[in-house]
């Protein structure tokens, strides 16, 4: 079974070369953890990198699922550039599960967070050729089902960044906005969001929890631009998702 956590569509593109490469199934994190999938014998992971370290809400669903001690257990990254301090971050919590991680990997792709620092992502794309034959290592690799973590140097700014209250105050600065002017209540940012922290008031315009995992898919996504972080708008031809990733394909509920 691979499982994959995505706001923009990278992760889900290599969990699906990975899926069909392996013959196995592939389902997004949130229903995951509800499934009973103590039978499967190989589980991958593929998730991107924030802040050098985990997604908070891979790190907290994860130990949520049900998994055979026995089982093959993998992670690929889809990462910008670093994946930092994933690799220890996930060996540890699936270590307190007694849970082995056997193998590990990280891919390059393009960094949907550039948006928030004023660059495009979709300058990115030559990622996708570039790593193209990473990708297809990794799978031979796990095809074979070998045993390497292939860890990053160490990372003291991905230790710092996963202390729990920068770690907060980080997620926090890309925490998104709606523009309520402009929201059309076309709601599907209500639908892609994997923490399911979005809602449409009475006036059907987005409005955003606080249970946000700044994936920024509700940024990415949106038809109208709605979407802004640290109250920047948004600019649309920087808006990016994977090439071969639709949004009906991210749409959760
Ligand atoms: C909040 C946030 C922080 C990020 N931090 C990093 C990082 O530390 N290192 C990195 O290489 N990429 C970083 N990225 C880029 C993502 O890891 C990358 O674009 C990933 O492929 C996104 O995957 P997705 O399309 O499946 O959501 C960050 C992205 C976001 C949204």
């Amino acid at each position: 079974m691979i499982i994959y956590f995505s706001g923009t569509g990278n992760s889900l593109a290599v969990g699906r070369k990975i899926s069909a490469a392996l013959n196995d199934k592939i389902i997004p994190l949130v229903e995951a953890v509800n499934q009973d999938l103590s039978s499967e014998q190989t589980i991958g992971l593929v998730y991107p990198s924030y802040d050098f370290n985990v997604p908070p809400a891979v790190r907290m669903l994860l130990p949520k699922l049900n998994i055979n001690k026995e089982a093959y257990v993998f992670i690929v990254i889809a990462c910008g550039a670093q994946a930092g301090n994933s690799i220890w971050t996930i060996r540890r919590v699936l270590r307190e599960k007694g849970i082995n991680l056997a193998y590990s990997n990280k891919i390059r792709v393009p960094d949907n967070s550039a948006i928030v620092f004023s660059r495009n992502p979709n300058d990115q794309v030559w990622k996708f050729e570039r790593f193209a034959p990473r990708l297809e290592k990794i799978i031979d690799d796990l095809k074979n089902k070998k045993r390497a973590l292939h860890y990053n140097s160490w990372s003291f700014m991905g230790w710092i960044m996963g202390q729990p209250k920068l770690e907060k105050k980080l997620i926090g600065s890309f925490r998104p906005a709606s523009n309520q002017e402009k929201c059309i209540g076309c709601g599907i940012c209500t639908k892609v969001c994997p923490m399911n922290n979005i809602s449409l008031s009475e006036t059907k315009k987005a409005v955003v929890g606080d249970n946000c995992t700044a994936c920024l898919s509700c940024l990415h996504f949106c038809p109208q631009q709605a979407i802004e972080v640290g109250g920047k708008e948004t600019i649309k031809n920087r808006q990016y998702h994977h090439p071969q990733v639709q949004v009906k394909e991210m749409m959760l509920r």
